[in-house]
């Protein structure tokens, strides 16, 4: 693993000029958001030695290299999703390689569903906490003490700071945003109304199919997180009828106006950020 890693980031560093300061992901329905970056520089995964092929047809899979807000950054557009067939240790490869080449923080979004009864589809829910279902650890396996301890904390796995600055840059850009607990399951089926009830019942405010596996390897690298859910669907047993990706695809585009403004509204003013910008 540590040799793609390392093949991985000394490609990108060889190319000249990209020096992130902070990693974006952007989720299902968002990928169209790198147009908000300027001054692009776009590497395609497949051009990447060391990082997993994408396969699947229409799914787009590139880095953006460019500023928002003046902010040098990095994003991936298309994540790699464990139901797709990838190991752990290819959903996560990418975040290990942004942070070896110097990535300061890590902006994460995902699309969701809400089984919080107060959301509504639309909603942006920065994410507080979560509880993991995937049923296995990207750090399962010998641990490399260079990357990481074996035993990480996660007592704090979503910024206190950046998820306080996330409401505040909401409220300026005026909007509220909600914040809650994120519940991850490996998916690809969506989940039954039993199964939603079950995830509210033990603390969930929302649900998706992703980014805890790269939460788990950001902070074992001591990598700050901000995670930010798109409401696509709000699933109480009872008052929801059928869901499918086109619904969440197209609620997720429709909010991603607001989850950029947050994520460009929120860099300059982030602890982690580069203070010449
Ligand atoms: N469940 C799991 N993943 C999701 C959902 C959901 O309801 N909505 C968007 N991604």
């Amino acid at each position: 693993m540590l040799h793609r890693i390392h093949e991985a980031a000394s490609y990108l560093r060889s190319l000249p000029g990209l020096a992130p300061a902070a990693g974006i992901v952007l989720g299902t329905g968002l990928g169209g958001l790198t147009k908000n970056i300027t001054n692009q520089t776009v590497i395609p995964y497949n051009d990447i030695p060391g990082f997993p092929t994408t396969t699947v047809e229409g799914h787009s899979g590139n880095l953006i290299f460019g500023r928002l807000s003046g902010i040098p950054v990095v994003a991936m557009q298309g994540r790699f999703h464990y139901y797709e067939g990838y190991s752990m240790e290819q959903v996560t490869l990418p975040i290990r390689v942004l942070k070896m080449i110097g990535i300061k923080q890590l902006f994460l979004s995902n699309a969701a569903g809400g089984i919080n009864p107060s959301f509504s589809v639309g909603d942006l829910m920065v994410i507080r906490d979560h509880i993991n279902f995937f049923p296995e650890s990207p750090l399962r396996g010998p641990n490399v003490e260079e990357l990481g301890p074996r035993f990480p904390d996660m007592s704090e796995p979503y910024d206190r700071k950046l998820v306080g600055l996330a409401h505040q840059t909401a409220e300026k850009l005026g909007f509220t945003i909600q914040e809650g607990v994120y519940v991850g399951n490996p998916g690809p089926s969506f989940e039954t109304p039993a199964e939603y009830l079950h995830y509210r019942i033990i603390g969930g405010d929302a649900i998706g199919m992703s980014t805890i596996p790269e939460v788990i390897v950001a902070r074992h690298m001591d990598l700050p997180v901000l995670g930010v859910s798109v409401i696509t669907n709000v699933s109480i047993p009872g008052s929801f009828d059928k869901n499918t990706h086109e619904d969440v695809q197209e609620a997720a585009s429709r909010a991603g106006s607001r989850l950029i403004a947050l994520f460009s509204g929120l860099l300059p003013v982030s602890p982690y950020s580069p203070s010449f910008a």
